[in-house]
């Protein structure tokens, strides 16, 4: 049986001391069951170790600011119950993919640059409407899957394209893409997917679904970027066909 007592190994390193190498410190601390990976953060912080660093917010998987590695896998602390795992050894590390500020805390920039990147909002060309834009329920469903996408970066992390290429836009970029290139509100031209027509675009993915493993809310990353390959394709096909019609 294993103890209540359990030992929390936590990678830590600090980029303002660079000369210092990373090293795993490790704290015991008990464990009520039921209580999250998230919570014994929160406790060892503040009554064993206040010079700990991670991020959280909501507590809830809602903010998406906790990801972690956790035992090896990629999830969220909030959402990770510590007697899920069969040890009383509880391994964190930072989210691979990134560069470390301090501890748990990793350098999202590039996540976000990339975010920005496909212009996440909807893009209108018609007049202003006069009321709300109605979007049917057909419609809606289209989406919903996207729509939950939390920008925890797990799939970020996760993806072993942007191991080797730190150009590749990455899983949930392009997830958000094909959520807002498949919203009937969207106006957005043909042309502006033609930026992701690439191999640090929607060509550069293994299909390995380690981001669909790695994603806490179902969003499936993989999906989005196989819809954008096919509206790629089907795109260059009418081009060709009223080439050829000309
Ligand atoms: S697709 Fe999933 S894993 Fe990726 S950022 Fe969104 S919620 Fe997180
Ligand atoms: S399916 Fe594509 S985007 Fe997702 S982890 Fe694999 S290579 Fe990365
Ligand atoms: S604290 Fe918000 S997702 Fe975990």
């Amino acid at each position: 049986m294993i103890s209540d007592t359990y030992t929390f190994k936590i990678l830590r390193y600090d980029a303002k001391e660079p000369e210092k190498e990373p090293y795993f410190a490790s704290y015991k601390i008990k464990v009520i069951p039921g209580l999250t990976v998230l919570a014994m953060l929160l406790r060892i912080r503040d009554e064993i170790d206040g010079t700990l660093s991670f991020r959280s917010s909501c507590r809830s998987a809602i903010c998406g600011s906790c990801a972690m590695v956790i035992n090896g896998k990629i999830d969220l602390a909030c959402r990770t119950q510590v007697a899920i795992f069969e040890t009383d050894t509880i391994i964190l590390e930072p989210l691979p993919n990134f560069e470390v500020i301090k501890d748990l805390v990793v350098d999202m920039t590039p996540f976000w640059q990339m975010y920005e990147k496909i212009q996440p909002y909807l893009i209108r060309k018609s007049s202003e409407p006069e009321k709300e834009i109605h979007q049917s329920q057909k419609d809606r469903k289209k989406i919903d899957q996207f729509v939950n996408c939390i920008l925890c970066a797990c799939c970020y992390g996760a993806c072993p394209v942007l191991n080797r290429d730190g150009n590749y836009a990455g899983p949930a970029a392009m997830a958000k893409l094909q959520r807002f290139s498949l919203d009937s509100r969207d106006e957005r031209s043909a042309e502006s997917l033609e930026a992701f027509n690439s191999e640090d675009g929607v060509w550069g993915c293994d299909t390995v679904f380690r981001c669909i493993e790695a994603c806490p809310k179902d969003v499936r990353p993989t999906d989005g970027i196989v819809g954008l390959r096919k509206t790629l394709l089907k795109n260059k096909a009418k081009e060709i066909w009223r080439a050829v019609k000309k």
